[in-house]
């Protein structure tokens, strides 16, 4: 069975090629073989014209070969006569549909091995001839195209005159005597190091100023990074020491976070949004709340503009390197999602990284046009092209160690930082048309360092340049006269509930883009639907004998788990996904966590009720349950209520875990659990006392209660019970199953209670829980 089981999963993973659509597959065959494996509903209570369905579905040979082992042992040999058979066993094996000869053990074993032979090859075949998906990238129509073009054109002639509509106040951003340390890191007191801290930056100092493009460089390793996040406020753990001061006035990370921008070395955006729709999300929670929504939408116009986006304005955002934008696109996506919140500082961490030379011109040309509006803005940079190197107006170096070696103006042609380093006694002249970046790395090297026997740091600290430095420092220090510290009142630009509608306006966007979750949600509910009708028809109409109970009690207990379960393992991909946007909105100070909560469980619920609609529509009846408005009410209530706790739980168990993978291995094993307890493999009175909390504790096991009772609990005819005397049906279901009228009720609300529990505990594992280090 488990080599069986793997080699199906094998092949469904080949040739679903995307993990949404596997998983679709993998749920799919899931419900089908054990539906039809002989034990939810037994064997000979399934259609005549579906019995090939029995034949079919592995779960039976396994079952089948797994019961005979059992049953035909001594054990069960006692005599007792039952249609044809003569023993207890045959007897248990006869009345639940299973076959009854030995030799059939020794079959089943070989059918179950052929079964893994066959979807190991045919796993082969699918790998060998199935092409990868997502090979699209971004599809513009031809006019749009053209649009582009002409863009591009534009974009390259035009001098940087755009005027920004929208106001915003230049600042300067001076820091001084920056340090910064973490906690020493558990490898390196593997190897020795007895120090407690470890430290990043040291004594690092300087000042940013308004239509400035910095340059912040230095090897890979020097800090840059980490001087950039701490300025910026993003660090989320270690110890800062300084002085971080905002146009002369201390920095505070409330205002801060609202007059600055930060474009990530990642380019994370929520990818199924086009590039319109960020920006406009991004501008809506962003801007002052007296912008009016047309301001707003011409402000985004120019940015596109700006950014040279125009022509992609209704293209996918999509998944890096998969589907949707290019790299470099994302990344101009990234700095005017920034842009358009119209802040006065802008940090960005290695915005050409990555890309090739005239990508990387395109994203400068961007950033230029950006500083000239008047912006502070800086850049960490990395092997720049000399013309990139030489757009810059100062450069920020560093050395290893998060030590500052030079920070002043480049000059023409990179000049005065030319001069200030050959002045060093040993530094080899810049080569006849050496890129400056270069050459100015490889001097600063630590080798280099040690070969020419100095310590840039020391001989920075000991500049004139370094004594102009601390001047300016000192002057942008002090808040100007006629000024007054920025303060903004609310917390959030916009409020509470603005916050919610913008959050679920876009969630809503993402989720009716997202057409591959979508499909599979509703086709695999449509199917399911389908399959139960199908493999159920009728049961509940003529209920005869005991089996005919535990049929019902099979499609009630399939109802309350497997689609649930789908929901929520095709969810937990998709929350895992805006988890990473959400710590980028949050770290911008966009909205608050429970808005971003509300949305997102808001957003889920009318793709919920269609889904419990097209379920209910199409089971109740076709299984032939009682056709009342009340049966059926109670019908849609308990679904709606078990899809809500089950997406809710996929949520709660996002926000819980680091990554989706433990998130879907814990709700896996939860999961087992509530299958299980849930009543229907083993009945309540028969679990063993000391596990029956688990069965109490199951909101599984709520459902099939009920659903059961809601829909058997009143009714009366009598039905045959092998061993026992005739009872009604309602006396077997109190009797045998435990299903009383006295916890209806209990049931009911217990529901309800969980539902706020995992709510509340998504919302709180979303709020303080992070599991972004940085
Ligand atoms: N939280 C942390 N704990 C321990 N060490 C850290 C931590 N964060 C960064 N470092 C170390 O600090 C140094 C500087 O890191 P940083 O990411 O700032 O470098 P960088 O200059 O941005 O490099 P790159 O050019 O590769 O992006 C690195 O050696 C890094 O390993
Ligand atoms: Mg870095």
């Amino acid at each position: 069975m488990h080599q069986m089981s793997m080699a199906l999963y094998r092949f469904l993973a080949a040739i679903g090629r995307t993990q949404v659509m596997a998983n679709m597959l993998g749920t799919a065959a899931l419900i089908a073989i054990y539906i039809l494996g002989g034990f939810v509903i037994s064997k000979d209570s399934l259609q005549p014209w579906l019995r090939w369905g029995y034949w079919t579905s592995p779960f039976t040979y396994a079952q089948n070969a797994v019961a005979l082992n059992e049953f035909l042992d001594d054990r069960w040999a006692t005599e007792f006569h039952y249609a044809n058979a003569n023993t207890v066993g045959e007897t248990i094996l006869k009345v639940r549909g299973l076959l009854t000869e030995w030799h059939w053990y020794w079959i089943c074993v070989s059918i179950l091995f052929g079964f893994s032979l066959v979807f190991n090859i045919l796993s082969i075949f699918a790998l060998q001839f199935m092409r990868s998906p997502h090979k699209h990238q971004v599809n513009i129509n031809a006019k749009k195209m053209k649009v582009l073009c002409n863009s591009q054109i534009v974009g390259n002639g035009s001098a940087s005159t755009d005027q920004v509509i929208l106001p915003f106040r230049p600042l300067s951003l001076v820091f001084d005597h920056i340090n910064y340390f973490v906690d020493m890191p558990k490898e390196m007191v593997k190897y020795g190091v007895t120090d407690k801290k470890l430290q990043l930056l040291q004594d690092v100092s300087g000042a940013f100023r308004p239509g400035v493009l910095t340059a912040l460089m230095g090897i890979t390793g020097a800090g840059k990074t980490t001087l950039l996040d701490v300025l910026a406020g993003r660090k989320t753990g270690g110890y800062i020491e300084g002085t971080i001061k905002i146009a002369g006035y201390p920095k505070k990370q409330e205002t801060f976070s609202r007059i600055s921008g930060y474009c990530e070395q990642s380019d994370i955006h929520s990818p199924n949004l086009t590039v319109y729709e960020s920006l406009q999300f991004s501008a809506w929670l962003r801007l002052p709340s007296n912008v009016t929504s047309h301001q707003r939408n011409m402000f985004i116009d120019e940015v596109m503009d700006l950014v040279e986006l125009t022509g992609l304005k209704n293209a996918m955002v999509g998944v890096a390197g998969a589907t949707g934008l290019s790299a470099e696109q994302r990344k101009r996506l990234t700095i005017a999602v920034e842009l358009v919140a119209s802040p006065s500082i802008i940090f960005m961490d290695e915005p050409t990284t990555g890309l090739d030379a005239r990508a990387a011109a395109i994203v400068m040309r961007t950033v230029r046009k950006t500083v000239d509006t008047g912006r502070t803005v800086v850049c960490t940079i990395h092997q720049p092209s000399i013309e990139i190197f030489e757009s810059f107006d100062e450069l920020l170096l560093m050395k290893r160690g998060g030590q500052l070696i030079y920070s002043g103006s480049l000059g023409p042609l990179s000049s005065n930082m030319i001069k200030y380093f050959e002045a060093i006694p040993g530094v080899p002249r810049i080569k006849e048309g050496q890129n400056p970046a270069a050459w100015m790395l490889d001097i600063s090297s630590r080798t280099a360092e040690y070969e020419i026997g100095v310590d840039y740091a020391e001989i920075y600290q000991r500049s004139s340049l370094y004594r102009e430095n601390r001047q300016l420092i000192d002057d942008l220090g002090k808040p100007e006269i006629n000024t007054e510290d920025l303060h903004f009142p609310p917390r959030y630009w916009q409020d509470f509930r603005a916050q919610c509608m913008a959050c679920l306006w876009k969630q809503n966007c993402a989720y009716w883009k997202n057409s591959e979750h979508n499909v599979v949600r509703f086709i695999n509910t449509f199917a399911v639907s389908i399959m139960f009708g199908i493999v159920f028809w009728k049961i509940g109409s003529n209920i005869k004998d005991e089996q005919d109970v535990f049929n019902i009690l099979g499609i009630v207990y399939g109802s309350a788990l497997f689609l649930g379960f789908m929901n929520c393992s095709i969810l937990q991909p998709v929350v895992g996904m805006e988890r990473i946007v959400l710590y980028r909105e949050k770290a911008a100070g966009m909205y608050s966590t429970m808005a971003y909560a509300i949305a997102q469980v808001a957003v889920e619920l009318p793709y919920m009720f269609v889904q419990v609609f097209i379920f209910s529509a199409i089971v109740y009846p076709m299984i032939g349950f009682q056709m009342t408005a009340t049966k059926f009410f109670w019908f849609a209530l308990y679904m709606v209520l078990s899809f809500l706790y089950f997406t809710l739980y996929g949520m709660m168990t996002v926000a819980l875990t680091p990554n989706i993978e433990i998130a879907a291995g814990l709700s896996f094993l939860i999961f087992i659990f509530w299958n299980v307890f849930s009543g229907f493999i083993i009945g309540r009175e028969m679990i063993p006392v000391w596990w029956r909390w688990v069965y109490w504790a199951n909101p599984a096991a709520w459902t099939v209660y009920g659903l059961m009772f809601s829909q058997l609990g009143d009714r009366t005819e009598l039905i045959q019970v092998p061993g026992q005397p005739e009872q009604t049906v309602k006396e077997f279901l109190e009797g045998y199953l435990g299903l009383q009228d006295r916890y209806f009720n209990l049931v009911t609300s217990l529901h309800v209670a969980i539902i706020a529990l995992f709510a509340f505990l998504f919302f709180l594992a979303i709020k303080h829980l992070k599991f972004q280090r940085r």
